[in-house]
């Protein structure tokens, strides 16, 4: 089997696992990443096949997500075996994927798990992001915002997290795509505030 053809089975997985998702942990939020994470790769002189494999599974057994993280894991690493994967690929997905999964706010040991952090956190900010962050919000019977309680909105997650990922990113190539993103997030809020107020 080569490389794509597992790519191919592993994105198979997790469209149905994550196809019906309501709280921008979708099949699409897996598969930008995916390719954020190919594309950095790529230039950061990483395993391009690892990476882009990782960031496909990141979210799987986020216990956010997943009732039982164990049996979450253990299913993937089966199926991963039994798809052509080997036990050393096996090994370094899992790793770089644990490493975003159990570092959100550390930096991961290997390269290959700084880049699909970086490529996560591209996906939390700029247009998609702000669409995600009210996804979740609303799932979570969050707030919009509110001026006199603001812990706990949406808004407020911009200022508590997405305006400082540009800060955090691991990889050169991840910060210059998210400079840009996080200019559209100052000008949006900026909107944002100047509609809310009327
Ligand atoms: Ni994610």
């Amino acid at each position: 089997m080569n490389n794509d053809d597992k790519i191919a089975a592993i994105r198979d997985y997790v469209f149905a696992i994550f196809s019906s998702d309501a709280t921008g942990h979708d099949f699409h939020h897996m598969s930008r990443v995916a390719d954020a994470a190919r594309t950095i790769s790529e230039a950061e002189n990483a395993n391009p096949f690892i990476c882009e494999a990782a960031a496909w599974i990141h979210d799987i057994g986020d216990e956010k997500l997943f009732a039982d993280r164990t049996e979450a894991i253990n299913d993937l690493t089966a199926f991963l075996l039994s798809s052509g994967i080997t036990r050393d690929e096996t090994r370094k997905i899992l790793q770089a994927a644990e490493d975003v999964s159990f570092r959100k706010g550390n930096v991961p040991d290997t390269l290959e798990g700084k880049i699909v952090q970086d490529a996560d956190r591209l996906d939390a900010i700029g247009a998609v992001g702000i669409a995600r962050t009210f996804a979740y919000g609303g799932s979570n019977g969050q707030l919009i915002w509110s001026s006199t309680e603001s812990d706990g909105t949406s808004i407020q997650h911009f200022y508590d997290k997405l305006l400082l990922l540009k800060g955090r990113m691991n990889t050169n190539s991840a910060i210059r795509i998210a400079e840009k993103r996080h200019r559209f997030m100052e000008m949006y809020l900026d909107q944002f505030f100047s509609e809310w107020c009327r």
